[in-house]
This record gives C-alpha cells, sequence and structure tokens, in this order.
C-alpha cells in the first residue's frame, strides 16, 4: 500500500464529514476549513459528504449539496456524470486491493471530520477498520469512551485525575422512581450541579440546575438525547481551559487555552450562534498550573486510548487554580479558528501542518496494527 501511495505522489485522502448527529453543521464547518487548507501538492481530495439520513454522498461537490440542501443524485440517464453527486454503497469487506476502494479508486487515508454519534463514537471507526483502511483519530474503543461521560470519567478516576463528583442514572430510572432520582442527586450532589446526557455534544441537552425545581426537568431533557444520564457536581468560580493533545503512543501537549463564554455556561447557543465568546490563546495561568495541565492532558488522553488527536476539556479555579478535569473530545471542533488548531498554532504548528501528521499519524498506526498476527500459526 506505502509503495502504491509513492507511486501516485499524491495521497488519496477522503474527508468525510456531515453525519447522523447534532453536530452535522458543525462537522460541515470543520471539513470546509480542512479542505481548504490541506496541501493539494500533497493531497488528492475525495470529499465524501453523509447526509442527515445517513447517506454517504460522493462526486460532484458533497458540500455544496449537504450545505444548502439541495441534493441532486447521479442517475444512469444523467449526462454531466462528473458533477453529479452518487450514493456510495458502502463495501462491508476490504476490496480486491485489501482496503476501501470507491468508484475504482484506492483510498489511502480517511480523516472523518464528524462530530458526535456515528461519528466520533466508535462506529464510523469500527467500519473503516472493517474495510482495512487507516483513519485519521482515535480507534473503536477510544472513540467510544471518549464519546460516553459516565465511562470516561471512571477511566478518568482510575488514573488519579481529578473530576468532579457524579452520579449516573438511567431514563428507566427516571420512568420508575422519579423521587428516588432526585434524593440521589441531592444525597450525594447537591445544588447546583449539571444534567448532561451521556453520549453527547455541543452542549445539546445539558442544563445547570440551581434548585431542586430544575431538577426533574433537566433530567427529562437529557432523557431526550440519551438513556443514560450523567448528574455533575457544579465546578463553581471556575474558568474552562482546554488542552490540545497530538500523537499516538508518545502524545504532546499544547499551551493551553481559556474559554470566556458569552453566556451563563458554554451552552450551544455560546459555542455556535453568537460570536461573543472569545479564546484566550494561550490561557493567563501559572507556569505550574501551566505545567499540571499539559502533564493531566497526557495522562487522559492515554487513560481513554486515544489516538491522533483529542481535546481535553478542564475546569480552573479563580484564585486556587485547582484543577478538575471536565472531559476528553475525540474529534474536537476543527476549523481553522476552533481551538484545537488555534493552540498548535501557539505551540508553533500551522494549520496546514497539523493536517500533515494527523495524516501521518494515521499511517504509523495502521502499519503498526498491520504487522500483528491475526491467526494462530
Ligand atoms: N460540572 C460543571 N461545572 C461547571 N460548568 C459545567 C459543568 N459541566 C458542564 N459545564 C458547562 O457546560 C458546558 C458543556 O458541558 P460539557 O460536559 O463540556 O458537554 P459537551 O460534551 O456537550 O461539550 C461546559 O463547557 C461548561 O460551560
Ligand atoms: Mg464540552
Amino acid at each position: 500500500m506505502w509503495g502504491v501511495v509513492v507511486e501516485r505522489k499524491k495521497i488519496r485522502l477522503a474527508v468525510l464529514f456531515g453525519g447522523r448527529s447534532g453536530e452535522h453543521e458543525v462537522s460541515l464547518m470543520s471539513a470546509a476549513s480542512v479542505i481548504e487548507a490541506a496541501d493539494k501538492s500533497k493531497y488528492e481530495i475525495i470529499p465524501i459528504g453523509i447526509d442527515k439520513s445517513g447517506r454517504w454522498l460522493i462526486g460532484g461537490d458533497p458540500m455544496a449539496h449537504l450545505s444548502n440542501g439541495a441534493l441532486m443524485l447521479n442517475t444512469p440517464q444523467s449526462t454531466q456524470a462528473s458533477t453529479l453527486i452518487s450514493e456510495v454503497m458502502l463495501p462491508l469487506a476490504p476490496s480486491r486491493e485489501g482496503t476501501l476502494c470507491l468508484e475504482g479508486r484506492v483510498i489511502d487515508v480517511v480523516f472523518p471530520v464528524l462530530h458526535g454519534t456515528y461519528g466520533e463514537d466508535g462506529t464510523v471507526q469500527g467500519l473503516l477498520e472493517m474495510v482495512n483502511v487507516p483513519y485519521v483519530g482515535a480507534g473503536v474503543a477510544g472513540s467510544a469512551v471518549g464519546m460516553d461521560k459516565a465511562l470516561m470519567k471512571s477511566l478518568f478516576r482510575d488514573a488519579g485525575l481529578p473530576i468532579l463528583d457524579f452520579v449516573v442514572m438511567k431514563s428507566k430510572d427516571l420512568d420508575n422512581d422519579p423521587d428516588a432520582c432526585v434524593r440521589r442527586v441531592e444525597n450525594r450532589l447537591g445544588y447546583p450541579c449539571f444534567v448532561k446526557p451521556a453520549n453527547g455534544g455541543s452542549s445539546v441537552g445539558v442544563s445547570k440546575v440551581n434548585q431542586r425545581d430544575g431538577l426533574l426537568p433537566a433530567l427529562e431533557l437529557a432523557a431526550h438525547y440519551d438513556t443514560k444520564i450523567v448528574i455533575e457536581a457544579a465546578a463553581v468560580e471556575a474558568r474552562e481551559i482546554e488542552v490540545s493533545v497530538l500523537g499516538n503512543d508518545n502524545p504532546t501537549a499544547s499551551v493551553p487555552g481559556e474559554i470566556i463564554p458569552s453566556r451563563e455556561f458554554y451552552d450551544y447557543g455560546a459555542k455556535y450562534k453568537d460570536a461573543n465568546s472569545q479564546l484566550i490563546i494561550p490561557a493567563r495561568l501559572s507556569a505550574e498550573c501551566t505545567r499540571r495541565l499539559r502533564e493531566m492532558a497526557l495522562t487522559a488522553f492515554q487513560a481513554c486510548e486515544a489516538s491522533g488527536l483529542a481535546r481535553v476539556d478542564f475546569f480552573v479555579h479563580r484564585s486556587s487554580e485547582a484543577i478538575w478535569l471536565n472531559e476528553i473530545n475525540t474529534m474536537p471542533g476543527f476549523t481553522s479558528v476552533s481551538m484545537y488548531p488555534k493552540l498548535w498554532e501557539a505551540t508553533g504548528l500551522s494549520y496546514s501542518a497539523l493536517i500533515d501528521r494527523l495524516v501521518e499519524l494515521a499511517l504509523e498506526r495502521f502499519a503498526e496494527k498491520s504487522r500483528l498476527k491475526t491467526s494462530y500459526e
């Protein structure tokens, strides 16, 4: 496969975007940045859009189609086949070339620029493993754990990382005995607390609860998005600090950055609808706090078996600089103005060099895995 890459000189990079997730639109923005910035002397980009119903679209301009919603599918009668989109039927097994082959073209690497469910949660990663193609980012387990706030926190706790106390419940518990659910939260955490769907992102379904009468509505809201709910003690007087991590077995951490949300907390509106949330890079923190954050970000990355990239998010107390780890994101927002690439830029790695490094890491991990035996000899 490496030979093929060298012969063709350019790496054929399939960029996957859109998808069946609440973060479909965010993914379009991230992928548009990647496609624009990737070095065209190194890569032949194959854009692949996934629409909200899960259809994979290739050919023509799937980005334009997904962005404006007007989908013109290629049919056998179409005359301008090259400008129209076709639906890809994904193979379940590697092609004759031993890897993913789409419309007669061998794909060298896939960059799944997908956020949230069916993209960042191990499902698409499993599919890419099945067809034996290298891909950017965490594998199946790392992606799944990084998506599930309850599993993630258990691993962080095992690794000795500081996290906020939490309670996990099922939406069924809520149906069966809502009063018992309220008691569990009050006995363990009290108010204020945060209620979140275990598998989510972009703050969808996340609420801050200040007193008893807000708790049940918040639990019910979270239950719309997942059957598992995480309730967490609130970090008070806390700043939101994020660190970017890059690498496989020997990852490196960027300088930390701070988010100043434009609203009471960094909810969906503050993230995407209003431009007043600010990024401060590097975050103004003591040297010791910065050092600890970078070290913890690496520990969190390894605890979750992430690879390639991840953004690790913290709360830091305003006066004492006490640190709590909030979460890891294995496919963080990736537009050229997003925190993840901005932190690398401030650490000395440009956006397009970052794409190069991620592709290299994907190929390295794939080569390493390919050497493993798959049967008993
Ligand atoms: N325990 C907490 N204490 C204080 N603020 C919180 C807490 N949990 C979440 N938040 C706020 O809610 C936002 C979204 O929560 P988060 O757990 O990061 O979910 P998501 O995966 O949707 O980003 C955070 O960026 C922060 O502003
Ligand atoms: Mg978050």
